[in-house]
């Protein structure tokens, strides 16, 4: 049994008369350790599914097994405390709490988990040593990201779930910090979904989903995925 085995989730939003569909029968498995990616276009559905998963949001219906548990079927409570211990999150507009500064938003996340990394380390790594004691409003877009990243980061999850995390960051930096979120697979055992329209970061993976419309069109294992330094996008 995969680690993470998604079957037959269905999401579906009803706004006024129009019902979307936003997952529509998907059906995936990622292992233990992988660092996996989900590829779409705009409006395709990956933030719905890594909401999913990230117990952020339920499904309509479906199996959402983590570690062979349905967490489609957890109550509220049980969702807080699988968010708590198990995931990581970089949401894809951030979610800073904007009165904190770097280090105490980082802090925050460290604290409620028992084998955290060190807070100021995981800001030193995504490249803001100098930016620690600033407030997000302090900060351009790129450096929020990277916030962000470092405070799921030093939770040291058991699954880290980035939503377009290189997003709002230039080329070196989009490496630097992609770097970063590999290690925590490939050093810490983590596993890792990485959610993003950019084609270009597909060998990295371990396995790459691709989604349109709603729905998973093709899964892509990879035995032999490719060093961060030698991909271009
Ligand atoms: N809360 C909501 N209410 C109604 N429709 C929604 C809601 N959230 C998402 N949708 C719709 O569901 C579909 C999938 O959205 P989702 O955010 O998962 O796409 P995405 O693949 O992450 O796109 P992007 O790359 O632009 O972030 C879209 O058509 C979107 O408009
Ligand atoms: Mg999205």
């Amino acid at each position: 049994m995969s680690y993470i085995e998604v079957k037959h989730n269905y999401k579906r939003y009803q706004t006024g008369d129009t019902e979307i569909l936003a997952n529509n029968d998907v059906n995936f498995t990622i292992n233990q350790g992988e660092l996996a990616i989900i590829l779409g276009a705009s409006g395709a559905g990956k933030s719905t599914m890594l909401n999913i998963l990230g117990g952020m949001d339920t499904n309509t219906s479906g199996e959402v097994i983590i570690d062979g548990q349905n967490i489609a079927k957890y109550n509220k409570r049980q969702l807080t405390s699988y968010r708590r211990t198990d995931i990581g999150f970089v949401f894809q507009f951030y979610n800073l709490i904007q009165n904190l500064t770097a280090k105490e938003n980082v802090e925050l996340a460290a604290e409620i988990v028992s084998d955290a990394l060190d807070p100021v380390q995981a800001l030193v790594d995504v490249g803001l040593k100098s930016r620690i004691n600033n407030f997000p409003a302090e900060l351009s877009g790129g450096e929020q990201q990277r916030v962000a990243i470092a405070r799921a980061i030093a939770k040291n999850p058991k699954i880290l779930l980035c939503d377009e995390p290189t997003g709002a960051l230039d080329y070196q930096t989009g490496k630097s910090v992609l770097q970063t979120i590999t290690n925590l697979s490939r050093n810490n055992g983590a596993t890792v979904v990485i959610v993003t329209h950019n084609g270009a970061l597909a060998p990295i993976a371990d396995r790459v989903i691709h989604f349109h419309d709603g729905q998973v069109t093709k899964i892509e294992p990879n035995d032999h995925p490719e060093d961060i330094a030698n991909i271009k996008w």
